[in-house]
């Protein structure tokens, strides 16, 4: 295949990066092209599963942006948002904590080398008390907390642990809003409990707050930090060391979402000024609980038309006017109990588009009205109730930009359907960059960035480079 053979001259070689390959272009590549040429090897080869692309340097990209325009706040990425290992090892290869809400997740940072304990934050108010235990055992102390009960759960399991309060300072628009569940009234509760606390001789050691996740009002961050100041003065009045003062979530993930990253960081660059100014204030660690905003962007899911299903257009449309016009319904091999489980649970709105464009996609009158599927047998796996496409037909592929949170995390192989493949790509300059800082860091692992360069170095086709090992993982 054409397309095949013009991968084969692409200058490209592969690294093991956290135990996967990662594909290594000595020229810029975007993600829609490794798609293209990942999807045309495996039509050639028989194989219509849908799989990812992770495209590595916009991880870094957006770790740059973070620490330009947030300088103080030290990210802490929110493992729940997607725990996949190369995506952990690009974070913590450029000095991030982690944010864990459970003992599989502590373990799976510790297990791994990606960061020591006090880079942990165990950012889940209610905890189990055998994973309290298990978090003094691995000497992870900074725990939260928006209860008095939890507070005598971990007075008799984890002395040492460094309690931060989570306040509920809520954006009521934001994507998924968090506050009906976790935390306090910062004014009524919040001087309670560190008081109660401090009666309990549990050390409080700072104030957290997610203003909800996907925020769309950044303002609501500005409040929450003056809502800390105040609870940071009463804490240390009563003997507790106020010293973390910890932003939480929401920061979005990618530039088409209502509100900006540049936006949301000037509202907390201003508020932090105002409430915890450097003079003053240097002594406060200031701690970030990024998800959306690291994973977001870095993922392009694709998948395959496995079924299509000619209807009267009204079917889709709900309207009797187009009950003459064909419409389609299309079934993809990916759905809401696999990646699309973002639109249950994350309030996600996907858009999908034909991964090879063709002039009629973007030319109205030759588009019809179309559903699309997931590939179980539930009535409630639809992806798209209703949308504009060309005509498409089985095993065309369908590409999906802002696939990486909240969606591989959760994902289930209900009815036997698997989850994706990735694959991971990076540019050799960006390689080399991300290679500088993980060996100037002090948790450098040089030994787990190992170059297998050498299998493929003839570079005598792209089909060499995925091998026996295609199914695996190597692009
Ligand atoms: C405690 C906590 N921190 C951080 C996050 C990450 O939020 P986001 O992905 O919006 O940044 C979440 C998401 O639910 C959360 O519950």
């Amino acid at each position: 295949m054409d397309n095949v053979s013009i991968a084969s001259e692409l200058p490209l070689r592969t690294e093991l990066y956290s135990n996967h390959a990662l594909t290594v272009f000595t020229d810029h590549r975007s993600p829609v092209d490794i798609a293209k040429d990942v999807a045309c090897l495996k039509s050639a080869q028989g194989d219509d599963l849908p799989f990812m692309v992770m495209d590595a340097g916009r991880v870094m990209a957006q770790m740059a942006e973070w620490r330009r325009l947030l300088p103080r706040v030290e990210p802490f990425y929110a493992v729940k948002c997607n725990n996949d290992p190369v995506l952990m090892r690009l974070l913590a290869d450029q000095g991030a904590g982690f944010d864990c809400a459970s003992k599989g997740e502590i373990d799976q940072i510790l297990e791994h080398g990606l960061a020591p304990p006090e880079k942990i934050i165990y950012a889940n108010p209610c905890k189990t008390r055998n994973y309290i235990k298990h978090a003094a055992r691995c000497q992870v102390n900074m725990m939260t907390f928006d209860c008095e009960d939890e507070l005598h759960k971990v007075k008799s399991f984890h002395p040492h642990a460094q309690m931060i309060l989570r306040i509920a300072v809520s954006d009521p628009t934001a994507q998924c809003p968090l506050n009906i569940k976790f935390g306090c009234d910062p004014i009524q509760a919040g001087p309670a409990l560190l008081a109660a606390a401090a009666e309990l001789s549990v050390d409080v050691v700072g104030i957290s707050f997610h203003v909800g996740s996907g925020c769309n009002d950044p303002t609501a961050y500005a409040v929450a930090i003056g809502h800390a100041r105040r609870l940071f003065d009463l804490g240390d009045s009563l003997g507790h060391q106020m010293t973390i003062l910890d932003l939480g979530g929401g920061y979005p993930g990618h530039p088409t979402e209502n509100i900006t990253f540049p936006q949301i960081a000037g509202m907390i660059n201003g508020a932090l000024d105002e409430y915890f100014p450097e003079v003053g204030y240097n002594a406060v660690r200031v701690i970030g609980e990024p998800g959306r905003f690291f994973a977001s962007a870095a993922f392009t899911l694709v998948t395959n038309v496995i079924a299509k299903t000619k209807v009267p257009a009204s079917r889709i449309t709900q309207n009797e006017h187009d009950a003459t016009t064909d419409g389609f319904m299309y079934y993809l091999n990916d759905g809401v109990y696999g990646s699309f489980n973002c639109i249950l649970y994350d309030h996600n709105r996907p858009t999908g588009r034909p991964l090879f464009e063709r002039p009629e996609d973007t030319d109205a009158s030759r588009q019809t009205w179309a559903a699309l599927w997931g590939p179980t047998c539930d009535g409630l796996d639809q992806i798209t109730s209703k949308c504009r496409l060309r005509r498409l037909n089985e095993g065309d592929w369908v590409a999906w930009d802002n696939m990486g949170a909240y969606t591989c995390a959760a994902g289930s192989e209900f009815n036997g359907f698997p989850r994706p493949n990735i694959y991971y790509f990076i540019a050799d300059k960006e390689w080399q960059s991300l290679r500088e800082q993980s060996l100037s860091s002090p948790d450098g692992q040089e030994d787990e960035i190992r170059s297998v360069a050498s299998s493929f170095s003839s570079c005598s086709g792209f089909d060499s480079a995925f091998g026996d090992e295609y199914d695996n993982f190597v692009y």
